[in-house]
């Protein structure tokens, strides 16, 4: 487990070394759609505190803080320092360091306010807690952190596989928790289970991804599970 972390704190830095936020043609050239179709949402809130799990170096919740300028406070949890200091950096840059609160925790200690949040986003993030319980426990946590009428977004990979490019050898996925994509959409549908569903797909995905000494090709199932409470 610790060897895909390492890996994985590699690769970030990796890819954040060399794409700047929003730079054409990188993955972090835009925001996710589904988050910013949830902007008129909130247009009637007069303050909304958010919480970006894993939020990198600020591809959605910058653009959400200058959607909410001096209406908002985000939380926004990583565990690398490296993506922290970038995410203060381009937050200064484009004028949100009020709006942005950037938390260098492990989403499995961060503890989550009860009640408090009327929006929790996490990208690509709850894939990577410690265990199968802490991601069960991390999901029940979120829906106990969000207020009436918040919402939840949340975009997680399931069913992954790697495979090494150059000799077709089969590869361990960099992912700490690799659900079945229905345990996946049960567990989700379980969780909140009464809440009014907006959105929830499966899109499965293909990427080529740098490893250590390889190439891999990776396949997923990414769910999209949006849910109001
Ligand atoms: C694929 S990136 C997505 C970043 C951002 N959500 C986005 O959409 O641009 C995953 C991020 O989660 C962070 N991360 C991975 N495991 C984590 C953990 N256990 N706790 C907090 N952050 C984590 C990584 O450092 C990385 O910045």
């Amino acid at each position: 487990m610790k060897s895909i972390r390492n890996a994985e704190k590699a690769s970030h830095i990796e890819v954040y070394s060399t794409a700047k936020l929003f730079e054409i043609g990188s993955w972090l050239q835009k925001p996710v759609k589904t988050i910013m179709d949830l902007i008129p949402q909130f247009k009637n809130h007069k303050f909304l505190n958010i919480l970006d799990l894993g939020c990198g170096v600020g591809r959605n919740c910058i653009p959400l803080a200058k959607e909410f300028k001096n209406k908002c406070r985000i939380d926004c949890i990583d565990i690398l320092d490296f993506a922290i200091e970038k995410l203060n950096n381009n937050s200064m840059e484009l004028g949100v360091e009020n709006e942005i609160h950037g938390i260098v925790s492990s989403i499995d200690d961060f503890s989550i306010k009860e009640n408090h949040y009327d929006l929790i986003v996490a990208v690509s993030a709850l894939e990577h807690v410690d265990s199968i319980d802490s991601f069960k426990s991390k999901l029940k946590e979120i829906g106990m952190g969000i207020k009436d009428n918040g919402i939840v977004c949340l975009i997680i990979n399931s069913q992954i596989t790697e495979i090494n490019k150059e000799n077709g050898q089969e590869l361990t996925p960099q992912f700490e928790v690799n659900l079945k994509t229905q345990e996946l959409l049960d567990l989700l549908n379980e969780t909140f289970r009464e809440w009014e569903v907006i959105k929830n797909t499966v899109r499965n995905q293909r990427y080529d991804i740098p490893r250590k000494n390889c190439v891999s090709d990776l396949t997923t199932d990414v769910v999209t599970f949006v849910a109001k409470k």
